[in-house]
């Protein structure tokens, strides 16, 4: 099957720079949100990110202005998906509203390929809402889709094996980077790998260790910076030196060892933890400097920096 139209469900956040991507890489995009102030303002935030691409000199500014041609706004669902071959849908994290738009995009469609944003549910139960189970699957973005490669493929029981192939091969069109996650577990692998760290980062500031800037800081210009380029692994690879992840296991990681011991392995958030972090982040300077709008300009003009040495 040949991708040429894609349907967006949710234009927030997630949505609106997911269908930015898909029209700038020449697909024709059809766009619904059951809010009418945000179906309102997509094209305007669309726009935005599509100029953006190209005052960062990352596609033409033609290109930009014709991807706008590529886009409709909808009205329901049903117009929404009527013509896709892809559907993504980036609505509220939650079974019922998913369940709900699967199963009606079900109805309306019968051989597109529904994908889910979803940051960490499970397809095994959200395509219970299909008649036709095996072509839903997670394509887990991260944020923002527009900018960051990484997208998990993540199949419930019932998810083909062709489904996760044709939406990997999908997704290379897009120039993004893929994985697939073999077995079903909540949060995939990066949002489980954030959340391992963010529980540790919360500890840290929680029992008096740091400061919350220093926290962030430990992160972004210490392991962080080599996390943009490796993963873990290559990562204490290379700091095993000559013997590799073999020496680091077999000497370095009596130490980690002795860490892991005296970390908290809470399973929810405490109330106090979540206080501390609250202050501790609007005391950040940065915070204090600039509003939401351009603290994200901040951010996504440094990814583009980092992606070009990423490729
Ligand atoms: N924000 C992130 O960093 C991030 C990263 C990766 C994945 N995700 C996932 O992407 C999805 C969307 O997250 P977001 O941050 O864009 O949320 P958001 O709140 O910004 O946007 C959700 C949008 O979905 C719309 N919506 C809700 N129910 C709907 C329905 N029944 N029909 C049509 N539209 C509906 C809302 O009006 C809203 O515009 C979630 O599943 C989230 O877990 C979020």
């Amino acid at each position: 099957m040949k991708v040429k139209n894609v349907a967006c469900i949710g234009v927030g956040t997630i949505g609106h720079s997911w269908a930015t991507l898909f029209a700038i890489k020449g697909y024709n995009v059809a766009v619904y949100d059951m809010s009418p102030e945000l179906i309102k303002s997509a094209m305007e935030r669309i726009r935005s990110s599509a100029e953006f691409l190209a005052d960062k000199g990352l596609i033409a500014k033609n290109d930009a202005a014709s991807a706008l041609d590529r886009i409709t706004l909808t009205e329901s669902i049903a117009e929404c998906v009527s013509d896709a071959d892809y559907v993504q849908e980036s609505a509220f994290e939650s079974y019922d509203v998913k369940k709900k738009i699967f199963s009606e995009v079900d109805k309306e469609n019968d051989s597109a390929i529904i994908g889910t944003s979803s940051s960490g549910l499970l397809m095994t139960e959200i395509q219970k809402a299909a008649s036709k189970p095996e072509r839903c699957l997670v394509a887990h973005p991260w944020n923002p889709p527009l900018l960051l490669k990484l997208v998990e493929l993540v199949p419930g029981e019932k998810t083909s094996e062709e489904t996760v192939e044709i939406t990997y091969q999908f997704m290379e069109t897009l120039d993004k980077i893929p994985v697939k996650v073999k077995k079903e577990v909540p949060g995939f692998i990066g949002n489980r790998l954030q959340a391992a760290l963010w529980r540790e980062a919360l500890n840290l500031v929680n029992s008096g260790v740091a400061s919350v800037e220093d926290v962030d800081r430990a992160c972004w210009a210490g392991p962080g910076a080599r996390w943009g380029i490796m993963g873990p692994f290559l990562t204490l690879h290379l700091g095993g030196g000559p013997g590799g992840l073999k020496y680091h296991i077999d000497t370095i990681q009596h130490g980690f060892n002795e860490y892991w011991k005296t970390m908290d392995d809470w399973k929810q958030i405490p109330y106090h933890a979540s206080l501390k972090a609250i202050k501790g982040v609007e005391q950040l300077p940065i915070i204090k400097e600039k509003n939401l709008e351009e603290l994200v300009k901040w951010r996504d003009n440094k990814l583009v920096r980092l992606l070009k040495i990423q490729e």
